[in-house]
């Protein structure tokens, strides 16, 4: 059975699927969530299901990421995780870090990478006047967005789309492709 940490940073919508969707035969469960804020309201998600948590607040490392990381690393490596899933986790990590979890570290991102890669992606999307937006589930490799593309699901960009009712149709799409990549990469 294999270990899974989640890290988030706000609601945690994506930790939530992801944390319902490993039960009966899925070859994996949720060991831990931690985030970078000790207020993100996934961490009360969480806990009222039966998860172990931990938060590390960013702020008073102000900016030194090696000094954060380390103290990140303690509730993570004591929950020894073989896969790390990274769910609406908002803080860049250090090539150090990654390199911690290379191979066995995911992300989901909001948009078809390579395009977009960082923030703001459906804003961009509607602007550059796209007829498809979506996500992407990638392995997290030093380069951020970058890593090979586990998998991608697609939405219609409507004329009429806003920021906020693109991001609602792709979260739609994140809480099915997550756990479906998860589940795939579990297995191998
Ligand atoms: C969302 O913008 C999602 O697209 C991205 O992270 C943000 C928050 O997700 N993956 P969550 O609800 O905290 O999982």
């Amino acid at each position: 059975m294999k270990r899974v940490a989640i890290l988030i940073s706000g609601g945690g919508s994506n930790m939530i699927a992801l944390a319902q969707s490993m039960t009966g035969d899925h070859p994996a469960r949720p060991v831990l969530v931690a985030s970078n804020d000790p207020q993100a309201g996934g961490l009360a998600k969480a806990r009222s299901m039966g998860i172990e948590t931990a938060a590390v607040d960013h702020r008073p490392f102000k900016g030194d990421r090696a000094a954060f990381e380390a103290a990140l690393l303690e509730p993570i490596l004591a929950a020894q995780p073989d896969i790390l899933c990274l769910a609406g986790f908002m803080r860049v990590l250090t090539p150090a870090f990654v390199q911690r979890f290379e191979g066995r570290m995911l992300n989901i991102h909001p948009s078809l990478l390579p395009k977009y890669p960082g923030l703001h992606t459906h804003r961009r999307a509607i602007e550059a006047g796209d007829a498809e937006a979506g996500c992407t589930v990638h392995e997290v490799t030093a380069v951020l967005d970058d890593g090979p593309i586990l998998g991608q699901s697609r939405v219609p960009v409507l004329t009429d789309d806003t920021p906020d009712t693109l991001a609602q149709r792709v979260l739609a799409e994140e809480h099915k492709l997550y756990p479906a990549c998860l589940r795939e990469f579990a297995a191998r």
